[in-house]
This record gives structure tokens, sequence and C-alpha cells, in this order.
């Protein structure tokens, strides 16, 4: 094996997730325990192109970060070098500025980067790969919608911060007879709301892979009430559709965002179960809480194994690869294989199949 990289950056993109500073961490040690620099690229790849900055990172900087959530290095979902946006005559126009990312990284002197996010970022982390630059990524997002990998950090704490508000929903719920109908995130995939909802004990889950029947949804609810069950939990994903419907969404504040925001769907449902059952109802958005808090014990060691996978990778010069969880072992894929392809939940899928079993309904 021959050494080539010797001074590395890491650099995180994207939303934040609970896990992200354990892979810095891991990444940090991992290389520093062979003799490698780390160079901490702030704010993403906007750290790369001037606007950002970077700093040495060594064991005093990673020191106690292990079960912090967050990133040290900072984040941001702007700041794609392939369609960097910027205002002209008061207009967002997107400029390809991946050059300036190039120089950055040759400005730093770096042998190498590790890239740490979801789709968005492995996508612009490819891009740059096939542009020269010897990188490895490594896949994060709570939605668990990543295809090559059996699955991500902080879908875990993700799960469990939700699953938390459905235990302690249960009794307002229940000592005021009410439905409550709560809305978390996942963008496209039901992963969240799904393994939640189970985990909670939902009575009606709604995920975009099952668009649902307001019939069927406040049938369920009035079976409940008629059994003396006088209160209901409705999960609802954010990309939950009605059949025949799109998703609801929000417009976003990020200037050059392609993709849009969801949300909106509890609000919709909440008035619509009232209208329909006569029923109190109340929605409530998880939102960004989900994002928040210390990773699981599951998500710290995926989230240290991924690091260090980076390390072993960049160590044996594979370049343009993507670290993941193949069980029982971490091991690398190309990020060509990686990226652009959805994980929907299948529908015969082991939690849908439960969840049926169980008496819940999916608005089906
Ligand atoms: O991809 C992670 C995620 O939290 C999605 O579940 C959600 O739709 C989106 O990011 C929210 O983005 P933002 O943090 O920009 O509001």
């Amino acid at each position: 094996m021959t050494e080539k990289v010797r001074r590395i950056g890491v650099l995180t993109g994207g939303g934040d997730c609970p896990g992200l500073n354990a892979v810095i961490r891991a990444v940090v040690k991992s290389a520093n325990n062979i003799g490698w620099t780390v160079i901490g690229i702030k704010k993403g790849f906007e750290g790369l192109m001037g606007s950002g900055n970077s700093e040495v990172l060594d064991a005093h900087d990673i020191r106690g970060i292990l079960n912090v959530g967050g990133t040290i290095l900072g984040t941001t979902n702007r700041g794609d070098p392939f369609k960097y946006a910027v205002i002209k005559n008061g207009k967002t126009v997107l400029l390809d500025k991946s050059n300036e990312a190039i120089n950055g990284f040759k400005k730093l002197r770096l042998d190498a980067l590790v890239c740490i996010g979801g789709d968005g970022t492995l996508t612009i982390a490819k891009q740059l790969a096939d542009k020269g630059i010897p990188l490895v990524g490594v896949p994060k997002t709570i939605d668990n919608d990543l295809s090559a990998t059996v699955t991500t950090f902080g879908f875990d704490t993700a799960v469990s911060t939700a699953t938390e508000a459905l235990d302690k929903l249960h009794s307002t719920a229940e000592s005021h007879q009410r439905v409550m109908v709560v809305e978390v995130m996942g963008r496209y995939a039901g992963w969240i709301a799904l393994n939640s909802g189970i985990a909670g004990g939902a009575d009606i889950i709604l995920i975009p892979e099952i668009p649902f029947d307001m019939d069927k949804v406040c049938k369920k609810i009035k079976n409940r009430y008629k059994i003396k069950r006088n209160f209901c939990i409705v999960v609802a994903a954010e990309g939950a559709k009605p059949k025949g419907s799109g998703m609801f969404t929000k417009a976003s504040d990020t200037p050059g965002r392609a993709e849009v925001l969801l949300g909106g769907i509890a609000e919709w449902v909440a008035k619509e179960i009232h209208s329909r059952t006569g029923k109190e109802t109340r929605s409530i958005v998880l939102g960004h809480l989900q994002r928040g808090g210390n990773p699981t014990t599951f998500d710290r060691l995926l989230a240290t194994r991924f690091g260090a996978a980076a390390i072993r990778t960049l160590r044996e010069n594979k370049f343009g690869q993507m670290v993941c969880l193949r069980p029982p072992n971490v091991v690398s894929v190309p990020l060509i294989e990686a990226i652009g392809k959805m994980k929907s939940v299948p529908l015969d899928s082991d939690e849908i199949i439960t969840g049926r079993n169980m008496g819940i309904s999916f608005g089906d």
C-alpha cells in the first residue's frame, strides 16, 4: 500500500444531523494515529471558496464532542460550487464556481477530502471527484433515504425523538379525548413516520409511499371511539399526501436551493378530521427537534465506524467512493452508485406488514 495521502480536509454539508461530530472525531483520531494532518473546513464547500475558513483539527478540538449533536464545522444548504447562487440585478443567478473550490483545495495543500453529507453534498463531491479531487464521501441523513447504505447515522436519534414525543402525546390525548396529528420529517420517504409510529403506538401512520384516503382515516378514528378508545394518535410524514393530490410545500428562504421545503400536512389532516368527525383535534409539527440532541448509542457507533472507514478508504488510495453500512461491515462503493437513488419504504417491507398486523391504518 503506497501512502499518498498525508494532509486531508474534512467538511460537513447540507442539513445537520446527530452524529456528525462523532464522524469528525473519528476522522481526526484515525488520521492523526497514522500521522496525517486534518484540516477542518467550515460551512461545507463554502469553506473551500473564500467566504468560509479552515483550521487544523487536533486532539484538543475534538475532545468531548462524541455525544454532542450538530457539527463543530458548521454547515449550510447553500454554497454548491457548481450552482453558486449570486444576486444580479435583484435576481438569483447560478454560477459554476467549482474552480474556486478546487483552487481552495490546492491553496490548503490538501491531498484529499472527506465530505460528510446527504444526497446533495455527495452529488457535489462526485462532481469534484470527476474534476480530479481525491475524496471520500460519508453518508448522513435523518431521513434514511440513501439507497447505497442500509442505514445512516442520525436516523435512529430522530426516530427516538419522535417516539418520545408520541409517548408524551398519549397522556394528553387520552385526558382530553382528542385526536393528535403529529408531523415528522423524512422528505419524500416515510421511514421516520413508520418507525416512530410503530414504536410509539400510533393508530394511523401516513407516509408518502401510500397516498391516503381521508374517509379511511376518519373511519379508523370513529371505530376507535366506538370501542371507547376515546383518543387517537396520527403520525403524518411531512411528505404524506392524500390520494390524487400533491405534497404540502412551503417556499424556501435559501437562495439557489433547488429542493422545496415540505410541511403543512398535519394541520390540513387535523382540520379535515375535525370537520368530518366532529372530534376535538390538535396538530403538532416536531420539525427540527428531530435533528437536534445527542446521538443515540447506535448513531455514535455507526458515525465512528464511518469516520474510521473513510480514513481506511483514503489510505488504500480509493477515491470517488462513499463508505456505507453493509452488515456486518462498513465498506465503500463508488459515489455514482450512491447518489440520485432514493430509498423509499417498500410496500411489502416488514415494518408495513407489522403495522398492518397491529391494526395500524395507513389510510389506504
Ligand atoms: O433532510 C433532512 C431534513 O431535515 C428533512 O427531513 C427536511 O425536509 C429538511 O431537511 C428540512 O430542511 P431545513 O433544515 O432547510 O428546513
